[in-house]
């Protein structure tokens, strides 16, 4: 039986992620390690808490040390790294942290992985880092790589640090990069769970610019059995691109939000842009479906619709997220934004 290595496992994908893994792989075993950020949360993982596979240890990617020490003990043969600030948003208005965990982070873990002889290291990656599309055309894994924001810079930076361990070292990394994820769990600074949280509150909708932006979505699930497959079947030294096939206007989603939760269009707000803020994003995810048979299979309108849902019997996961350093990130980032027009 494999010995598995999550990072990043208490924050919105990996949780899924290892919700997932345990579901589908009964018997297996994952050892979460998560610094437990703002964005960790251990309630996500309650499902899992008393399974015999499960362990958590509370640290951080960054920490040589430690990471000697959990490799040594466990011998993980397979990593999923989804250690990461992940928020756009918040790599501009603090950069700093983003080099040091997306980058030394990741640099830190491939070395010690590398060390200990792991047999498959997943790096969990985004279509950000191929920076901004026309309105035409979608990305491919030959795009070359352009990113616009501290947040994607740092991702850039760590999938060539995971390039040069397999170039130089022959160290077996695959990088996967996809599109937007939704779905539950999901902490409500990002567009989807934030417009809901406020809808229900009857606050107002934010939307940057004049809402005309484009992302390609995907139901987190769809994700993590691409990441699943990806650990099972993926080439050492490839890049695979994941998209939900389901690019939307983010104005259409606010809208669609409005609709389903029965309140009045005119809660949104036209902002202030956000600086450097990438016109569209889609994903050609051609590569995956005919090397390892993947394909999403949430439509958007099913999977926001579940998601609406999702939030709507979980106010008290929501309210937990939404006290304390949330609002003074919250006042930072939306209080000095002007209306925009
Ligand atoms: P998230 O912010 O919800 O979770 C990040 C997790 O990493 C948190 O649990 C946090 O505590 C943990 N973490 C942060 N710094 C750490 C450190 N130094 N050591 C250990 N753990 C640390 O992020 P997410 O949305 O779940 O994204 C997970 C990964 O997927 C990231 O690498 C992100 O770049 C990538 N990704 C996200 C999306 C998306 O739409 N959310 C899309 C593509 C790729
Ligand atoms: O594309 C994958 C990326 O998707 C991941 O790598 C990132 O980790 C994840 O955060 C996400 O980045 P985005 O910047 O695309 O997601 P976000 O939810 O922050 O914003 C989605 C779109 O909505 C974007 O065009 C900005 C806009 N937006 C966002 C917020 C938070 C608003 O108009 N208003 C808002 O308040």
């Amino acid at each position: 039986m494999s010995r598995l290595l999550v990072t990043g496992g208490a924050g919105f994908i990996g949780s899924n992620f290892v919700r997932y893994f345990l579901e589908q792989h009964p018997g297996g075993s994952v050892v979460n390690l998560d610094a437990l950020t703002y964005a960790g949360n251990l309630e996500n993982l309650a499902a899992v808490e008393e399974d015999p596979g499960y362990a958590f240890v509370k640290g951080s990617v960054c920490d040589r040390l430690l990471l000697e020490e959990l490799f040594s003990e466990h011998r993980f043969d397979r990593v999923v790294n989804f250690a990461a600030e992940s928020h756009v948003d918040r790599s501009i208005l603090g950069p700093a942290v983003f080099v040091e965990t997306n980058v030394k982070g990741t640099q830190t873990l491939l070395e010690v992985a590398r060390q200990h002889g792991t047999e498959r290291f997943v790096h969990i990656s985004t279509d950000e880092v191929y920076g901004d599309l026309g309105p035409t055309g979608r990305f491919t894994e030959e795009t070359p790589l352009a990113p616009n924001s501290p947040y994607s810079a740092s991702k850039a930076a760590a999938d060539l640090f995971c390039r040069s361990y397999f170039k130089t070292f022959g160290f077996p990394v695959i990088i996967t990069r996809c599109s937007n994820n939704y779905g539950p769990f999901q902490f409500p600074e990002k567009l989807i769970p934030l417009m809901i949280h406020n809808a229900l509150h009857d606050e107002r909708l934010p939307v940057y610019g004049d809402g005309t932006n484009v992302r390609d979505w995907i139901h987190v699930l769809d994700h993590c059995r691409a990441i699943d497959v990806t650990l099972r079947n993926g080439r050492p030294g490839e890049a695979y691109n994941i998209g939900g096939n389901s690019e939307r206007r983010n104005i259409e989603i606010v809208r669609q939000i409005l609709r389903a939760l029965d309140k009045p269009d005119d809660l949104i707000e036209f902002v202030t842009d956000r600086p450097g803020h990438d016109k569209r994003y889609a994903m050609d995810a051609s590569k995956i479906k005919r090397e390892l048979g993947w394909e999403p299979s949430y439509t958007f309108e099913d999977g926001l619709r579940q998601t609406i849902d999702w939030y709507r019997q979980n106010r008290g996961w929501v309210e937990n997220c939404t006290s304390g350093d949330y609002l003074e990130y919250y006042r930072r980032n939306y209080g000095e934004r002007g209306q925009d027009g």
